[in-house]
């Protein structure tokens, strides 16, 4: 088995393509939390209180879907040997290793998951300072779920090509992926389509996390779902659509995982597993419409590039 193309060392940001651009950056920065560090006419980039450049790229579209995915890799080094792995594998690049134009600047590599989703590895991104900390707003992204055909399809992509490691299953449905010491970055969820299922904001503790759901609620906000402590990953959970009807998650207080000591298991998928405190019930059907979202066609078929079918 060949080694995968990179280390990544984080969940570094999320981009995605919307119709509503000016609802979701009011929606993102005046009531959701975050920061908008640039803007133009297309395009707004926001912040959290940690310490990348930005978390979350909305971009104009006809329609919702996700843009890149990108994961923070160490060094420049490490982007050109993903490449050259990339090559050998006889993955298409949408582009050779070079210093990224857009907002937080980077050297970095884009490339297309088998499902038509971009990924990009990035490292020497412009570097921020941390904001407040005691604000109940979020640090940044910690976790993107993706609907996909093909979840056994996905899993073997992200962990062989990308080196990232199961840390949980729910049943067949969904899959926990892992590429720190964070139980999850990236989730699998079997689906009738392919689209993004919900982004996850992390909250510096869980006193952030029900400060940050209070002050939604002042302004007239209430989740889909949520507040709970979900059983895979032990995390807390509150979800909300946003303006454009794609969901966002405050979380906090995700498992750490020491490799090489974490026991895989296959988590039953009950009521009181999913919901351990009893207090979210289970998902409505609102939140599962949300969630499913509408066919994403993946934005490299935009590029022109392949969207299907590109070897793993
Ligand atoms: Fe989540």
């Amino acid at each position: 088995m060949s080694e995968p193309i990179a280390r990544l060392h984080s969940l570094r940001s999320v981009q995605l393509r919307i119709p509503t651009i000016a609802e979701s950056t009011d929606f993102y920065s005046e009531v959701w939390g975050l920061s908008v560090v640039e803007q133009d006419h297309d395009d707004t980039w926001l912040r959290g209180t940690g310490e990348n450049h930005h978390v979350l790229q909305l971009t104009r579209a006809d329609r919702n879907g996700l843009g890149r995915i990108s994961f923070a890799v160490r060094t420049r080094a490490e982007i050109d040997e993903a490449a050259r792995r990339l090559a050998t594998r006889g993955i298409p690049m949408l582009c050779e290793p070079h210093g990224l134009e857009t907002a937080g600047g980077g050297y970095g590599v884009r490339f297309v998951d088998p499902e038509g989703r971009i990924i990009e590895l990035v490292a020497e991104v412009h570097a921020v300072k941390p904001l407040d900390r005691d604000r109940a707003v979020p640090v940044g992204v910690t976790h993107v779920v993706l609907n996909t055909i093909d979840i056994d399809r996905a899993v073997a992509f992200y962990t062989d090509v990308l080196g990232m490691r199961v840390s949980d299953w729910s049943e067949h449905q969904m899959a926990f992926l892992r590429c720190n010491t964070d139980h999850h970055s990236i989730a699998f969820n079997q689906a009738a389509w392919t689209s993004v299922n919900h982004v996850a904001y992390e909250m510096a503790s869980i006193d952030h996390f029900m400060r940050g759901i209070g002050s939604l609620k002042q302004q007239g906000i209430t989740p889909l779902w949520g507040p709970g402590r979900h059983g895979p990953g032990n995390n807390t959970f509150s979800y909300f659509a946003d303006p454009a009807g794609l969901v966002c998650e405050y979380t906090s207080d995700v498992a750490q995982v020491v490799e090489d000591q974490w026991l895989c298991r296959v988590w039953r998928r009950v009521p009181e597993l999913s919901d351990l405190w009893g207090t979210a019930g289970p998902p409505s059907k609102d939140v599962r419409t949300h969630m499913a979202g509408i066919e994403d066609p993946g934005a490299a078929a935009d590029d022109g590039a392949p969207a299907t079918g590109v070897a793993s």
